[in-house]
Order: C-alpha cells, then sequence, then structure tokens
C-alpha cells in the first residue's frame, strides 16, 4: 500500500527544503573559504557538507538558520572577496577587518538589504567603491578606511539615512565630499583635521572660560558657541575622509560637477 501523498509532501519538505535554503548560504560561504588563505585555521570549521553554516565558528544564524553575522575581523586572512556573499540576504554584520584581504569590493554586496555594518577597514582592497552600496538602505557603520580605495565617494550613498558612522580615511579617493543626505551637518572642516571632537570640545571650553569684560556675558562669541554646541549634537555622527591626498573636500552644491579629474 503506498503512502498517502501528504507523508510524501512532508519527507520531501523535510529532506530538501532546510537544505536547499541552508546550503546556499553554506555554499556562498564556502566559496569565500576557497578564495582566502587562512594560515591561522580560522575556517577550519567551516564544513560544508553540514546541513547549515549555523555551527560554523564565526558565522551567527537567527532563529531560522539564516546567516546575520560572518566575524572574521583580525584573522590574518589574505586573498579576495567573491560576489556569492551578495547572496546572504539577512546578513546583518560583515565584519572583515584588519587582514589582508585583496582585489575589490564586490558589486554584489549592494544586495545584502539587511546590512547594518560593513567593516573591511584594514585591508589591501583596491578599486573603486562601488555604487551598488547606496542600495544598503539599513547601513549603519560603513569603515572602508586603511585600503587602496579609489575613484570618487559614490553620490549613491546620499540615499543611505540610517548611515551614522562613514570612514573612508588612508585611501586614494578623489572628487568632493557628498553635503546632502546623511553628509548634511558634518562639520566637514573639522572632520578633516584629527581629533576633532577634542579640538570642538578646547574650543568651547576656551570660549566659555573667559566672559566678556565689557558685557559681563558671552556677548560676541554667543553664535560662536551655538555653532560648536550644534557641531558637537552631529558628532554622534563620525565621519573621516582625511588621508585621501586627492579628495577635494566638500562638494558645493550647484557648482561644477564633483568628479572632474577623478576616476
Ligand atoms: C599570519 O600568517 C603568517 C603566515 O602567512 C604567519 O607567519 C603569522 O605568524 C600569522 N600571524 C598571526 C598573528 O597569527
Ligand atoms: C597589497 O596588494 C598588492 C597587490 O594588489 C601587493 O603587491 C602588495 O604586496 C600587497 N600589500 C601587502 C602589505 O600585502
Amino acid at each position: 500500500m503506498a503512502a498517502p501523498i501528504w507523508v510524501w509532501a512532508f519527507y520531501v519538505a523535510l529532506t530538501l527544503f532546510p537544505s536547499v535554503l541552508g546550503n546556499s548560504e553554506g555554499d556562498a560561504l564556502y566559496t569565500l573559504r576557497r578564495s582566502l588563505s587562512d594560515p591561522d585555521n580560522v575556517l577550519q570549521s567551516w564544513d560544508p557538507t553540514l546541513v547549515n553554516p549555523c555551527t560554523w565558528f564565526h558565522i551567527t544564524c537567527n532563529q531560522d538558520n539564516r546567516v546575520t553575522r560572518v566575524d572574521l575581523g583580525n584573522s590574518n586572512l589574505s586573498g579576495h572577496l567573491v560576489q556569492e556573499l551578495g547572496k546572504l540576504e539577512h546578513l546583518q554584520y560583515l565584519e572583515l577587518y584588519k587582514n589582508n584581504i585583496q582585489g575589490t569590493i564586490p558589486t554584489e554586496l549592494g544586495n545584502l538589504k539587511s546590512l547594518i555594518s560593513l567593516d573591511l577597514y584594514n585591508n589591501n582592497i583596491s578599486g573603486t567603491i562601488p555604487p551598488s552600496l547606496g542600495k544598503l538602505k539599513s547601513l549603519v557603520f560603513l569603515r572602508l578606511n586603511d585600503n587602496r580605495l579609489t575613484g570618487p565617494i559614490p553620490r549613491e550613498l546620499v540615499g543611505i539615512s540610517s548611515l551614522k558612522v562613514v570612514d573612508v580615511s588612508n585611501n586614494d579617493l578623489c572628487g568632493t565630499i557628498p553635503t546632502s543626505g546623511p553628509f548634511e551637518h558634518i562639520p566637514l572642516n573639522k572632520f578633516l583635521k584629527h581629533a576633532p571632537l577634542k579640538t570642538m570640545l578646547l574650543e568651547l571650553f576656551i570660549l566659555l572660560k573667559v566672559p566678556d569684560s565689557d558685557t559681563h556675558g558671552y556677548g560676541d562669541r554667543l553664535p560662536m558657541i551655538l555653532q560648536i554646541l550644534t557641531d558637537l549634537k552631529y558628532c554622534s555622527k563620525l565621519y573621516s575622509f582625511e588621508e585621501n591626498p586627492r579628495l577635494e573636500g566638500p562638494e558645493l552644491l550647484g557648482l561644477a560637477s564633483y568628479d572632474t579629474n577623478c576616476s
């Protein structure tokens, strides 16, 4: 006697569904593993024959066994990133900082629609910042500093209203710095210097310390004090663009296009 159809359906769902779903993420990560050189064997537990990657070291999943974190900062990895990373559609944290990763940032990282943090700082990454990163509408942290990136800061990034921390310092970027969207209200002249917060606090301290002798108050300095207080408010956003010799400073809206002599 044949088993009822629902038994077969259940069996097929149970055996096929988790592996189809789970392994596509495992396969993507295993492709990354094969593209990296791993002298310290931090990726040793990345076994592609397991039903999903959720038990692998340095990987975190949600309750549905979808990958939400890849934590491989400071792991002595070299090699290249792979476009397959773009398949991890529940990924929130991609932490690959302080390695020696080369090559370019895959355009496909723009498909990581849940991404909160993209930390690729302190590597040896070259090429341009893909404009596709403008599709990362949940992104809060974008740290690409200390690499060998070239080209402009893509204007597509101004559409990410959640951005709070942007560090692209120590690269070879060119063109101008955006001044709209999340880049609005950044006290840029100060952020181009070192230790901006310290500088601002010191300025404020000096301005507040000695009241004007003739007005017995802060008189003429009140606008400056208010400006510094406003700037400090936006210090909850930390943006750094320093050490990019070819970067020209903030763009002047309505004037010449930003990307002259910059590609
Ligand atoms: C990193 O890997 C190299 C081999 O490529 C090794 O010589 C070195 O000791 C490793 N560094 C650390 C901190 O593990
Ligand atoms: C960075 O990558 C380039 C090749 O793209 C290579 O020549 C160079 O040695 C690398 N730098 C380090 C510190 O590994």
